[in-house]
């Protein structure tokens, strides 16, 4: 680690001479080496992450964190694993959001405003506060979310909440106390289920399968021993970066592309 003057890594390595801030954890001071993660310098004070921790990178919304830095009156909330420690950080650990999870099948919802109404009619007392949006660390705007599920429009709501990572940040501080993963993600099922053109190339691929022509790709994998297995994944060929339709891989075996 010659040369190394910040704490980094996937596991918390500490390099020489790095500055020390303080964090309170559960009310109890801790010096921690600056630039870590909330979640690399609970680790450095020696907890464990039993739950409460997924992906370490931004994406599984298992990490939520409330803290307040001394001085300052706002509540913030934060991903554990993305967001950097600050000095005199006062820090909490959110288990889980607890959360109001409509149960339904999908095939019986038409999509439509009378569905959400039936499965989750607190979406409509939405204040248009803005506070969930403030909350979201996927940058999402959530509030939009909502309000253009209010007007009716499913589609918009699917797409501009894609990138949720059910994290729940927005519904610890919404007032209204919705429940905006669960209410955005029925949008998101609902339109891919009833509202987006069917993708003809994917009916096809089914039927393909379901006929069986690549079951014989799958009885060539399950005969390979491990380690030529393991050489495959590693020698695998990879497509362009960016995209070229042109493209095929040298090796055109597996390609089944007939039956038009
Ligand atoms: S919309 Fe809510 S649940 Fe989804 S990522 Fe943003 S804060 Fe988390
Ligand atoms: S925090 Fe709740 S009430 Fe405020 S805009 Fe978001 S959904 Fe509406
Ligand atoms: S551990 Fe997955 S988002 Fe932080």
């Amino acid at each position: 680690m010659e040369g190394l003057k910040y704490a980094v890594g996937d596991r918390t390595i500490v390099a020489e001479g790095a500055k020390l801030i303080p964090i309170y954890v559960m009310g109890k001071r801790y010096e921690v080496p600056e630039t870590l993660t909330i979640m690399k310098a609970l680790e450095y004070v020696g907890y464990r992450f039993i739950r409460g921790c997924g992906c370490r990178a931004g994406a599984c919304g298992a990490c939520v964190t409330v803290y307040r830095t001394a001085g300052d009156y706002r509540l913030k909330f934060g991903l554990a694993c993305q967001t950097v420690i600050e000095p005199n950080m006062y820090l909490v650990q959110i288990p889980f959001v607890p959360a109001n999870k409509a149960i339904y099948d999908i095939n019986q919802l038409s999509p439509d405003i009378f569905t959400f109404e039936k499965l989750y009619p607190e979406t409509f007392r939405c204040l248009a506060c803005n506070t969930c949006t403030k909350a979201c660390p996927m940058d999402i705007p959530v509030m939009d979310c909502i309000q253009s599920l209010i007007q009716g429009d499913i589609k918009k709501c699917a797409e501009l909440s894609h990138p949720c990572i059910m994290c729940g940040m927005c519904s610890l501080r919404c007032p209204a106390e919705i429940q905006h993963p669960f209410v955005t993600l029925l949008a998101r099922r609902l339109y891919g289920k009833y509202l987006t053109p069917k993708a003809k190339h994917l009916e096809k691929r089914i039927e393909q399968i379901k006929k069986g022509m690549f079951d014989w790709m799958l009885d060539e994998l399950m005969e390979i021993p491990l380690e030529d297995l393991k050489e495959r994944y590693t020698e695998r060929e990879f497509e362009p970066e960016p995209y070229d339709p042109d493209w095929h891989p040298k090796d055109r075996r597996y390609l089944i592309i007939e039956e038009d």
